[in-house]
């Protein structure tokens, strides 16, 4: 599977010292606070499962399910929830893990959504972000790495589905996509 790869951006190593890192930022700003950490499924399955054991306070966990509609060029789409919290987040800390943010357009939705169910605060963590590719405006206030505009496949994240099984994030050979 890693011969699929033209190269290796993040290896498990690099991976591992970043949740650490984010673990512990997470752990500061909710020390003494109630939070409901909430995986975006399915990219973020992989990273969810490591940053959440680097996080050293007991903390609540639950997942959604969501895309964006529209064209891609509309900010103020709609989102559509596939599948919702099983948890009322009114009064509550939140905080949404997700697995890279791109346009932002479905994140923006989401949280836009989120925040009409009044929670004590709603904040975000990806490990991902491609800046140069943003078209909504999207406050990260964890954010792992910055990467250029590349598709970068593993750790959660995918091509048509496959690849989220790797241990390392990296850029496929041209050939697979061919
Ligand atoms: P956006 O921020 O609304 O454009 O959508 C982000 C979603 O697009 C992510 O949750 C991924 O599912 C997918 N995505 C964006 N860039 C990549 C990539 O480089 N590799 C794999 N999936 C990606
Ligand atoms: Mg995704």
């Amino acid at each position: 599977m890693i011969n699929d790869l033209a190269s290796v951006m993040f290896d498990e190593q690099a991976l591992a010292t970043k949740n650490a890192e984010l673990g512990k930022l997470i752990t500061q700003e909710y020390k003494g606070k109630e939070v409901i950490v909430v995986g975006i499924l399915k990219g973020s399955v992989v990273f969810f499962s490591d940053l959440i054991r680097q996080i050293d306070m007991p903390i609540q966990i639950d997942f959604m399910v969501a895309s964006s509609y529209g064209n891609g060029t509309e900010s103020s789409g709609k989102v559509n929830i596939k599948k919702d919290l099983s948890v009322d987040i009114k009064g509550k800390h939140v905080l949404l893990v997700e697995d890279i943010i791109d346009s932002g357009i479905t994140m923006s939705c989401l949280m836009a959504e989120l925040q009409k169910r009044q929670p004590a605060s709603l904040k975000l963590c990806a490990l991902l972000s491609k800046p140069s590719r943003r078209q909504a405006d999207v406050k990260i206030d964890f954010c792992g790495y910055d990467i250029p505009d590349e598709f970068v496949v593993g750790y959660g994240l995918d091509f048509a589905e496959k690849y989220r099984n790797m241990k390392v994030i990296g850029v496929l050979k041209p050939e697979v996509y061919a």
